[in-house]
């Protein structure tokens, strides 16, 4: 397994739309394995393959506390969504050390298929919805601070840019 290098916000890559994944092979699983390392490394509890510059559908989580509970998603669709709406504080790897509060369904039921093909359905609530939603945002090459006023994602593209010339200017 190894950790991939994950795309910072504004990276225009990271607004490419995903295909969906047709072949389920050795490659994905290797590719689910090292998104996988990559998220719990970080650490975090989602990680969408658009983040790591792979453009198909692919969405691997983890929201339980003893970071044991992987959960695949591969070519995700919400079936349903809740009128009942939830706001939670988000946060992304591809955003760091940016959290802010975005309003979204409380509750939504997912179709997808696992890494071996296989098709299942699960209703969600709680962070694991959030978790969710955001993930597949990504893939569609939404980032969650384009739910945010342009001043505020304005701001927080100030600031990342300047954070990465700093980094590239010390190294
Ligand atoms: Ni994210």
């Amino acid at each position: 397994m190894s950790l991939l290098n994950i795309l910072r916000y504004p990276d225009p890559r990271l607004h490419k739309v995903a295909k969906p994944v047709s072949l389920f092979d050795d490659r994905l699983k290797k590719l689910v394995a090292d998104m996988a390392e990559t998220m719990y490394d970080a650490p975090g509890v989602g990680l969408a393959a658009t983040q790591v510059d792979v453009h198909e559908q692919i969405i691997v989580i983890d929201v339980s506390e003893t970071h044991d509970h992987l959960q695949v998603f591969v070519n995700p669709a919400l079936t349903w969504a809740s009128e009942e709406k939830q706001v939670y504080d988000e946060g992304c790897l591809s955003v760091p050390g940016i959290y802010d509060g975005v309003e979204r369904p409380a509750r939504v039921k997912v179709k997808a298929l696992d890494a071996d093909g296989k098709e299942f359905e699960m209703e969600a609530d709680g962070l694991l919805a959030v978790c969710i939603q955001h993930e597949i945002d990504h893939l569609r090459g939404k980032v969650f601070v384009e739910y945010l006023s342009p001043l505020k994602r304005n701001r927080i593209k100030t600031k990342l840019l300047k954070e990465q010339r700093e980094m590239q200017r010390a190294s």
